[in-house]
């Protein structure tokens, strides 16, 4: 269990998860949802557990059965504002909690977040967000006693809203302090905000189509980004989009949808994906009539890929297995979509930057440094590899090349050309590498901008 990050803003100390007491019968309407909402924010901070995963499949929260698609929808979207907004919401509760949360509380603290949350960031009216706050404290012994507490502090929230939201700084405020150093570091103060400022901003649905952007954008009512990706703004859930069903397009990131093209992969080819669920990348493969093998270790995210690719009719081998102990002939093409520290998705999983921290960086690099020999070794004299993450980090992307080749004179960079990704040249290092950031492709809105954070190098070996 990870202890929840406190080195950067806010002065809470630290309290165990969850309202312990079920709350008094009959709820008041909307009550439930900001329970659930509480709840699963203290689980995801305090137990590091990734977000997803606590709305859907097996491990869903339990604070969510029962309840209805709109309350469900509505805790998600308090639930994900909070993470976002932490910092701001932490610092602005500070501010009116003079001697700091009262100890014993119970989950007091999480009960003022996500009643913040919504006068901040939400159009919940004001008095609807301070009564259910209450209410939620009340229906809690321990937080109980504090009712009139959170009264109070709310009420003081809601009055200094745009002080506090003037006030907010999107890499001083809302970036865990580990990241925003390491940011400044690598990136400079200025892209580093930036950077900040992109995952403050929700993003939109992006589809790979598997032919006919324009004519899915038309139908879909979005737009064709340079790269190729349809982007939406819609709300409505995927499945009942057209062409879903039919198997026309994926949910996919534009920037997670260009490390697989780099292969170039064509009809026949040997291509083998060794990190390869839930199988995005692997369906750029497959798409062009390339003959996939999909390696993953974990059995469980290949059933989504084999539901996915059956929904997409695409075709794959599928070997539950790890990439490091994998054996076959060698491929004409090797994609490693490494395990990395995902800092580069925080835009669509804000809990990352909250539940991963800097200690995660060294193991997780070490591991990708023993893939990435292992994907050397099962490309083909001759053969491309691409090695990409999802991380914002150099020690995951650029450092992790720069050893290889150092270490390998078996390989050499095959520098991407700024053609091959939609002419999106503030995406390519000078070395020819693919370097994202969530602050590239700027588009009208601040929702309609944007890509999820990817480093990708190609590579070939020598014949
Ligand atoms: C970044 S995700 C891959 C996402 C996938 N490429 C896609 O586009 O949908 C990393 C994956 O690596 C898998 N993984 C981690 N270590 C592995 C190993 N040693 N061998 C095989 N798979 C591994 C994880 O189970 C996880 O599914």
């Amino acid at each position: 269990m990870k202890p929840p990050d406190r080195s950067h803003n806010g002065n809470f100390r630290r309290r165990p998860a969850g309202p312990s007491a079920a709350a008094p019968e009959p709820l008041a309407p909307g009550l439930a949802a900001r329970i659930a909402a509480a709840q699963i924010l203290a689980d995801t901070l305090t137990m590091g557990r990734p977000l997803d995963e606590r709305f859907s499949g097996e491990n869903v929260h339990p604070r969510l059965t029962g309840l209805d698609a709109r309350d469900r929808a509505l805790t998600r979207s308090i639930v994900t504002v909070s993470l976002r907004r932490l910092g701001t919401i932490r610092k602005a509760l500070a501010g009116f909690l003079d001697k700091g949360l009262p100890k014993k509380s119970g989950s007091l603290e999480w009960t003022l977040v996500v009643a913040a949350a919504q006068l901040l960031f939400l159009d919940t009216p004001d008095h609807a967000a301070v009564d259910l706050a209450v209410r939620a404290a009340r229906a809690e012994p321990a937080a109980a006693p504090f009712a009139a507490l959170v009264n109070g502090v709310l009420r003081n929230v809601a009055r200094a809203r745009q002080e506090i939201l003037d006030g907010s700084d999107a890499l001083d405020d809302d970036t865990p302090a580990w990241l925003a150093a390491r940011w400044r570091a690598n990136y400079g103060a200025s892209v580093a905000r930036s950077i900040a400022s992109a995952n403050r901003d929700e993003p939109t649905l992006d589809l790979s189509v598997k032919s006919d952007a324009e004519g899915w954008a038309r139908r879909l009512g979005g737009i064709v980004l340079p790269t190729g990706s349809v982007r939406l703004e819609s709300h409505v859930p995927i499945c009942e989009l057209e062409g879903y069903k039919e198997g026309e397009w994926w949910v996919q990131d534009a920037g997670a949808a260009l490390p697989a093209r780099l292969l170039k992969a064509s009809p026949g080819m040997r291509v083998v994906d060794l990190c390869a669920a839930p199988g995005g990348k692997g369906a750029e493969i497959a798409v062009t009539g390339a003959r996939l093998t999909a390696v993953d270790r974990s059995a469980e995210r290949l059933k989504r890929l084999a539901v996915n690719f059956e929904r997409l009719r695409l075709n794959a081998e599928i070997a539950v297995a790890d990439a490091l102990s994998f054996d076959a002939p060698p491929f004409d093409a090797v994609l490693l979509d490494a395990p990395c520290t995902a800092t580069g998705t925080i835009r669509r999983h804000p809990d990352v930057g909250w539940t991963k921290r800097l200690g995660d960086l060294a193991p997780l690099s070490a591991q990708q440094t023993q893939l990435l020999d292992k994907a050397v070794a099962l490309t083909k004299p001759g053969g491309l590899l691409v090695y990409c993450t999802c991380s914002l980090e150099p020690e995951e992307g650029e450092l992790q090349i720069a050893a290889l080749l150092r270490r390998n004179p078996d390989v050499r960079r095959l520098p991407i050309d700024p053609g091959e990704i939609g002419g999106l040249t503030e995406c390519l290092s000078p070395a020819g590498d693919l370097r994202t950031l969530p602050c590239h492709l700027r588009g009208p809105t601040p929702r309609l901008s944007g890509l999820d954070g990817f480093f990708a190098a190609r590579l070939r070996r020598r014949s």
